[in-house]
C-alpha cells in the first residue's frame, strides 16, 4: 500500500517540519520511539521535551536515548503534559516548531493509565501557545477503547470550533477499518 499508514504519516509529517536545531516535544513519550525519532531530526543543536506520567516509560525511554548516544539532546519529565508552560526554559517559550501526541496508554501496560480529555485538552491548548509561526501540532488519536473514544469526541468537538485565525487543522486516516482505527488531527499554526 502505497497511502501512508496512520503513524507513517505523523512521522513523515515530523521530517517535513523539524530541522536541525529545532525544540521539539514528545507529550507523551511511552517507549520512547517518538522520542528518539525527534532527537534524531533536531540533532546536536536541537532540544527535546519529554512528558510521560508514568516511570516506566521515563526509564525505558532514557534506556533507549542513552544507547543511541542522543541522550543529551534530551529533557524526560515525569510530569503530566497539561503542565508543559512549567517545565519550558524561559528561551524555549512560543519558539517550539513541533509537538506529537501519541494518546492512550503505554502498550503492554496497565491500560488503566491513559490520556484523558480533560487534561488532554489543556495540553493541546498549551502546546499551540508555544508553537512558532508555520509550526505544528500533531495529535495520534485512538477511539479503538472506551476512554480513547470518549477522548477522541471531546478533542473533535474541541478542535473543530477552533478559530482558523490560529491555525489550519488536518484529519488524516482510514474510513474503512474496522474497530474505530486510529487517526491523525494536526494543527499547523498560522
Ligand atoms: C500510546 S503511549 C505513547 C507511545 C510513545 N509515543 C512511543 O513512541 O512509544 C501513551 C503514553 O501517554 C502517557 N500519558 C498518559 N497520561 C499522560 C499525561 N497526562 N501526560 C503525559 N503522558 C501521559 C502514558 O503513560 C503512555 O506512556
Amino acid at each position: 500500500m502505497k497511502i501512508k499508514k496512520v503513524l507513517q504519516y505523523a512521522k513523515f509529517l515530523l521530517e517535513e517540519f523539524v530541522c536541525e536545531g529545532d525544540i521539539v516535544i514528545d507529550a507523551t513519550v511511552g517507549n520512547g520511539h517518538d522520542t528518539l525519532f525527534l532527537a534524531n531530526l533536531v540533532g546536536d543543536k536541537g532540544k527535546v521535551y519529554g512528558f510521560d506520567v508514568q516511570e516506566p516509560a521515563i526509564k525505558k525511554t532514557t534506556e533507549r536515548l542513552n544507547e543511541n548516544n542522543v541522550l543529551n539532546r534530551v529533557t524526560l519529565l515525569q510530569k503530566s503534559h497539561e503542565f508543559i508552560d512549567n517545565y519550558l526554559k524561559d528561551e524555549h517559550k512560543a519558539k517550539i516548531k513541533a509537538t506529537i501526541f501519541n494518546l492512550g496508554y503505554l502498550p503492554g501496560s496497565d491500560k488503566t493509565v491513559t490520556t484523558n480529555s480533560e487534561s488532554t485538552i489543556k495540553a493541546i491548548n498549551a502546546a499551540i501557545n508555544n508553537t512558532v509561526s508555520g509550526g505544528i501540532v500533531i495529535l495520534v488519536i485512538y477511539p479503538g477503547h472506551a476512554e480513547g473514544m470518549i477522548e477522541s469526541e471531546d478533542i473533535k468537538n474541541y478542535l473543530s470550533d477552533f478559530s482558523q485565525d490560529v491555525g489550519h487543522i488536518l484529519q488524516y486516516g482510514f474510513i474503512n477499518q474496522q474497530n474505530n482505527p486510529p487517526y491523525i488531527l494536526a494543527i499547523e499554526k498560522k
